[in-house]
């Protein structure tokens, strides 16, 4: 009993070195056969205990044999995953991997940035949360007064507000540059209270500045063109119409020209259905007001300038007849891998 106890130990040492030796299913073929087989080691220890056997060495031989299968197995996965591993198949197409691209409104921004800056303008970006002397007061609009209730502002505090427009870089970039030649194209991030088919509460314009001794509304006309005809196309017009601001005088609407009518405002003899009258608006601008110089720390005896306020999904939307801003700021893959 004892000896054949100590048997079935150095079966299961002698097993133990086998497997390690072996690395391929061949060898584990070989292996079950040497174990399991019928000559194999079981069966051969089974064949050589006495008739009237202990039922206790019997049930120990039975568990040798499961404890064999099983590691038989277990090393047969074992050596298959390692030769599946090591089949190169070169004729396996290769993976493709998405790839990204810029939001069409930074596509936009950029586009924009980049006619400035053939004209000369330097790019800047000023605070979205502002005090209200460089966002209101300082742009010539006192408090209380019924022009701010223009602009669907989000007040942060009593005193700060979520930017509703970019004019607050006017202010300062002037102070920045504290004498002219000032010449300036702040692009940022603007926010109202509001959300339709053409606006968001968070959009983005782009505010233009030009200060220097002798500049006048002939200036601003030829930026505008040139801004139009490059990022719109030749064929864009440009006129102003007279409007109202508190940090401009005189101020000015700016249209242009309708790409779906071409300016006539008719389409096959009916009604433009985009423009109704062959223009549409772009923004507001006008002729810096000589108080909002002065508390830029300039000498309106000195100098003039113009500035005007875009807005950049606006001019987006125009160039690419998209019917929904909202779209824009969906994270609609299908949407935004047109662009
Ligand atoms: N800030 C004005 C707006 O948001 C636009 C503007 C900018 C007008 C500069 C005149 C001069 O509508």
């Amino acid at each position: 009993m004892v000896a054949k106890v100590t048997e079935i130990e150095q079966i299961r040492h002698e097993l133990d070195n086998d497997l390690k030796k072996s690395g391929s299913s061949a060898d584990v073929d070989k292996l079950r056969s040497k174990y399991l087989g019928k000559q194999g080691v079981v069966n051969l220890l089974f064949r050589s205990l006495p008739v009237k056997t202990n039922p206790h060495l019997g049930q120990a031989i039975n568990e040798l044999k499961n404890l064999i299968k099983d590691r038989l197995s277990a090393k047969l996965t074992e050596t298959l995953s390692h030769a599946e591993q090591d089949i190169l198949d070169v004729t396996v197409p290769g993976q493709i991997i998405p790839q990204g691209s810029l939001h069409l409104v930074t596509q936009a921004i950029e586009d924009i940035e980049n006619i400035f800056l053939k004209l000369g303008f330097a790019r800047r970006r000023y605070p979205e949360v502002e005090t209200d002397w460089y966002y209101a007061e300082g742009l010539n609009i006192p408090k209380d007064h019924p022009a701010r209730d223009d602009q669907e502002t989000f007040y942060v505090t009593d005193n700060t507000v979520l930017t509703a427009h970019t004019s607050n870089g006017q202010l300062r970039e002037m102070e920045l540059k504290k004498t002219p030649p000032i010449k300036m194209i702040n692009i940022g991030k603007t926010y109202r209270r509001q959300t339709d088919a053409t606006h968001t509460p968070m959009f983005h314009q782009f505010e233009g500045l030009v200060i220097e001794k002798g500049i006048n509304i002939t200036h601003l006309l030829g930026v505008t063109e040139y801004f139009a005809k490059s990022y719109f196309g030749q064929e864009r017009q440009t006129r102003l119409r007279p409007h109202h601001f508190q940090f401009t005088e005189p101020s000015f609407e700016i249209d242009i020209t309708c790409g779906v009518c071409q300016g006539t405002g008719m389409v096959h003899k009916l009604p433009c259905k985009v423009c109704k009258s062959g223009w549409l608006e772009l923004g507001g601008a006008g002729m810096v007001h000589p108080n909002v110089l002065r508390n830029g720390g300039l000498n309106p005896e000195n100098c003039s300038g113009f500035a005007f306020g875009w807005g950049v999904e606006r001019v987006l939307m125009m160039k690419s007849n998209l019917p929904d801003l909202r779209l824009v700021y969906s994270d609609d893959i299908r949407f935004l891998k047109q662009f």
